[in-house]
């Protein structure tokens, strides 16, 4: 018998949930004959015991039949994520990721994307390995900023791989759906796919994850709170009062959901002009600051309206890895190193923690309900914010 015989007889061994088998999908490795003797490693992407143990029940089962009596079979899977996070409080599902970035704003078209790809790039230029989650699942407009839009992400059993560009491991809705289609979210929806971002995909052990939210305090916001420990959170504001208004109630939210708050990012703050250089003063600036102080926090960086900026964004090419010397890129770099000294912080101080604003009611009943079961709620002690219901 031949190494040919044998890989024809697995053929007949088909991956659980897919209709492709073993050796087309690539997984049989090293198989070694010699008279009825057989050995092989099936290198497989799930960790799940049942999937290895149904793999090599029927693969010993098509050896059996070829006349082998002697069969060996490595079954290969990658390990179950290792403990790598800062924090070891309260909830995490992705716990091979170190530190949770969240960035918010209280309205739309502020610049939320544009700082997170930027402050992403940054922090991977200065050597850390960063994740971009694209968690705006009603605008996801990352793809394209990152220059990956059209790009499909590779399916491994029923995980999926994240892009990666600019150094940058990436994550968006509109990876996976058709260009301009559109979901219509329930909340239920909302939290399930925020979940399968943090769980089923394949991030490698990150420093940082960087995540672009929607707009507004919600469902999305909330999920995210319960679900990872939050290292820190970024609240993009552009200067007039009216995005301010706006901005105060993305900073409420964080103290409500236990998110330590690394600061504001003062965009489309002053107008550099293309043809002299020169700053001027469109929005209004240094308005924020007052804010930043009424919530304890600061500004940690200004960004102006520049042009580059929009067409770094329309084109996939962020002017932080593309325009390295310009002002904005040296202020979202700064911006970046700010950062990463208050997640040090943070975690030198005992790392988040987000066991208070775990859900208090149980498994099936909705914690805004207002009815019995919401009431009947075991309430946590040291919960004094509310922000275990997330809607008062
Ligand atoms: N500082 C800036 N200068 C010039 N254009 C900017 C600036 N910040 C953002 N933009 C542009 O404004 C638009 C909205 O920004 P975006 O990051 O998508 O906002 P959000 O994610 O908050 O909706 C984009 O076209 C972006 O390129
Ligand atoms: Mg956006």
């Amino acid at each position: 018998m031949t190494q040919e015989n044998v890989l024809e007889a697995l053929k007949n061994v088909t991956y659980p949930g897919f209709t492709k088998d073993i050796v087309t999908f690539g997984f049989v490795k090293d198989v070694l004959v010699n008279g009825t003797t057989v050995g092989l490693t099936i290198d497989i992407t799930s960790s799940a015991d049942e999937v290895k143990a149904q793999l090599r029940d029927e693969a010993t089962s098509e050896l059996k039949k070829l006349g082998f009596e002697q069969i060996q079979i490595n079954v290969k899977a990658p390990q179950a994520p290792k403990q790598m996070s800062n924090s070891v409080s309260g909830k995490n599902i992705a716990p091979h990721v170190k530190n949770f970035v969240m960035v918010s704003s209280g309205k739309g078209g502020v610049g939320k994307s544009t700082t997170s790809v930027n402050i992403a790039i940054a922090m991977a230029m200065q050597g850390k390995k960063v994740g971009l989650l694209d968690a705006d699942i009603y605008g996801p407009n990352i793809p394209r900023m990152m220059g990956v839009d059209g790009q499909k992400p590779e399916i491994q059993g029923n995980k999926v791989q994240p892009l990666k560009a600019y150094g940058v491991e990436i994550m968006s809705m509109g990876s996976l759906m058709e260009d301009g289609q559109s979901l219509i979210w329930r909340g239920s929806m909302i939290m399930k796919a925020i979940e399968q971002f943090l769980r089923d995909i394949l991030w490698s052990e990150l420093d940082v994850l960087v995540i672009d939210m929607p707009p507004g305090t919600g469902d999305a916001q909330l999920t995210l709170a319960q679900s990872v420990p939050v290292t820190a959170g970024i609240t993009v504001t552009t200067p007039q009062e009216v995005s301010l208004d706006d901005s105060r109630r993305s900073l409420d939210m964080f103290q409500k959901l236990h998110i330590p708050t690394a600061g504001i990012i003062e965009n489309m703050s002053g107008f550099i002009c293309p043809s002299c250089d020169e700053e001027s003063d469109i929005f209004g600036m240094g308005t924020t600051v007052p804010v930043a102080k009424e919530y304890d926090t600061d500004v940690i960086a200004r960004i102006p309206i520049e042009p580059a900026i929009r067409v770094g964004g329309d084109t996939g090419m962020p002017v932080t890895y593309h325009k390295p010397d310009s002002e904005t890129a040296k202020r979202f770099q700064e911006a970046a190193s700010t950062l990463l000294a208050f997640i040090d912080k943070v975690n030198a101080e005992g790392g988040a923690d987000n066991s208070a604003v775990q859900p208090t009611t149980p498994p099936g009943v909705s914690a805004c309900s207002t009815g019995a079961g919401a009431a009947s709620a075991p309430a946590k002690e040291h919960d004094h914010s509310g922000g275990g219901c997330g809607c008062n």
